[in-house]
């Protein structure tokens, strides 16, 4: 439970503002304190500036060999393919027919929806993931699941049944009318209850026919600060079925224009293929985009320019997405390093202050929740997490030769994973700890 006063202490690292468009986004505080008050940052500076304002008998957490910083924020990821990550040898269209849709249909059953979500939030908090955007399946029994283990978890959390009325097996299919309906429900069970989030979630273009598109607009418009989640121009084979089967639209990201969907609020999966104009729209429209490297080079889908989606003029909204289970790993961590080998090979240096913002305040902005989570400010919940930068002999080894905070952070990016995760915190409580304490 949140007890009313007490504070955590180490090397406190944040990102403030997006490091694409400015200079100054990090904050460091080598020998620093957090003081949690009902599970919002009430201080956040120097220890020995601060240990002053802690009472005689507040509880300080004391990490001295760790780095804290803002829980990651996983901004695309399926809670229903925890159990096909490592499918065989397909691409997009084929591994969707071929594994996804099969695993998918297990989730009409509550009892299973509800051990496949447990198992979920493990891997999200043992990898220091504090916030993901979430599909779920079809079936509103796996939506409730999902978000039973949310709250139960009091962690900020958004998900959303999927909407998909064509184009995939009798079984997995809702109409526009009932994936309406269902959602509205839900909506009116979940949504601001407690710390949940619900996400208006059309598959992809190809599994909603229009009727259903349009449906899912008039439920983001009754129902102010509602996510939109979707997917979008990931594979080209894709790109040339959505032209076909919406010859009217002008591409891909024009189907969800015109419906109505884009938005701020509005987070669109990969979008490894978007045209100059595509990227234009989704800036004007205060959309995001979920990058997702290990999927995208997974499927083979291809490669994201991120430099692209943060040009100076009209920069887009980007977070980091796993993707499970076409991405290969919950990590936040491993994800900025197959972030930073796509970024190169577009001949872009994507930097170590960069990689962080994309899996915290970066995937905060995507949301619409900047103002909540993301970096370590007062007035922010005290979602945190704690890296090791000694978790294994080769870091330990790594570690001790590094010139620099943002040498350092790039060594945890490139070479961590779940065993750098020493402890993650939710609203200042530990919710996972590495060593079992
Ligand atoms: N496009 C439509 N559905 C999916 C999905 O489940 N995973 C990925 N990666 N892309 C999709
Ligand atoms: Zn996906």
């Amino acid at each position: 439970a949140n007890s009313g006063h007490h504070a955590i202490r180490g090397h406190i690292v944040t990102v403030v503002a997006d490091p694409f468009l400015s200079s100054d986004a990090l904050v460091e505080h080598t020998d620093g304190l957090i003081i949690v008050e009902g599970g919002v940052i009430a201080a956040v500076g120097p220890y020995a500036e601060l240990e002053d304002r802690l009472g005689p008998d507040a509880h300080i957490d004391h990490h001295p060999d760790g780095i804290i910083t803002a829980g990651f924020i996983d901004t695309h990821v399926h809670y229903v393919q925890t159990g096909i990550i490592a499918a065989f040898g397909a691409q997009l269209i084929d591994w969707l027919n071929t594994y996804t849709f099969v695993e998918e249909q297990r989730f009409a059953d509550k009892t299973h929806a509800a051990a496949v979500a447990s198992v979920f939030f493990d891997q999200l908090l043992s990898n220091g993931t504090t916030t993901a955007l979430t599909f779920c399946a079809v079936y509103p029994e796996s939506v409730d699941a999902f978000f039973e283990e949310a709250t139960r978890r009091n962690m900020r959390m958004a998900g959303g049944k999927v909407l998909m009325d064509r184009n995939a097996p009798a079984h997995l299919l809702d109409t526009a009318q009932s994936g309406y309906d269902d959602s509205k429900a839900l909506i009116e069970k979940w949504h601001g209850k407690g710390r949940n989030h619900y996400a208006v979630t059309p598959r992809f273009a190809p599994t909603s026919t229009q009727g259903q598109l349009d449906a899912a607009a008039t439920l983001l418009k009754e129902h102010p600060g509602t996510l939109m989640h979707t997917h979008v121009s990931e594979n080209l084979g894709e790109i040339a079925w959505v032209r076909s089967l919406f010859p009217e639209a002008d591409g891909y990201l024009d189907v969800y224009d015109r419906a109505g969907l884009l938005q701020p609020g509005a987070v669109l999966a990969h979008g490894v293929h978007l045209t100059a104009h595509e990227r234009l729209r989704v800036h004007e429209t205060g959309s995001a985009v979920s990058h997702c490297p290990t999927s995208n080079l997974f499927l083979g889908s291809g490669l994201f320019h991120v430099h692209q989606a943060k040009n100076h003029t009209h920069p887009i909204k980007v977070g980091l997405g796993t993707d499970i289970g076409a991405g290969t790993s919950f990590s936040l961590l491993s994800t900025m390093n197959e972030a930073y080998k796509v970024a190169q090979l577009t001949q872009y240096p994507l930097d170590s202050i960069k990689m962080l913002y994309l899996a915290t305040l970066g995937g905060a902005e995507a949301l619409g929740l900047q103002d909540r989570i993301g970096s370590i400010e007062v007035g922010k919940e005290a979602d945190l997490v704690v890296l090791d930068t000694k978790a294994t002999p080769l870091l330990d080894f790594r570690s001790a030769q590094v010139q620099s905070l943002e040498e350092q952070l790039f060594v945890l990016a490139v070479m961590g994973d779940d065993r750098v995760i020493q402890s993650t915190y939710i609203a200042g409580d530990v919710a996972y700890s590495r060593d079992g304490h």
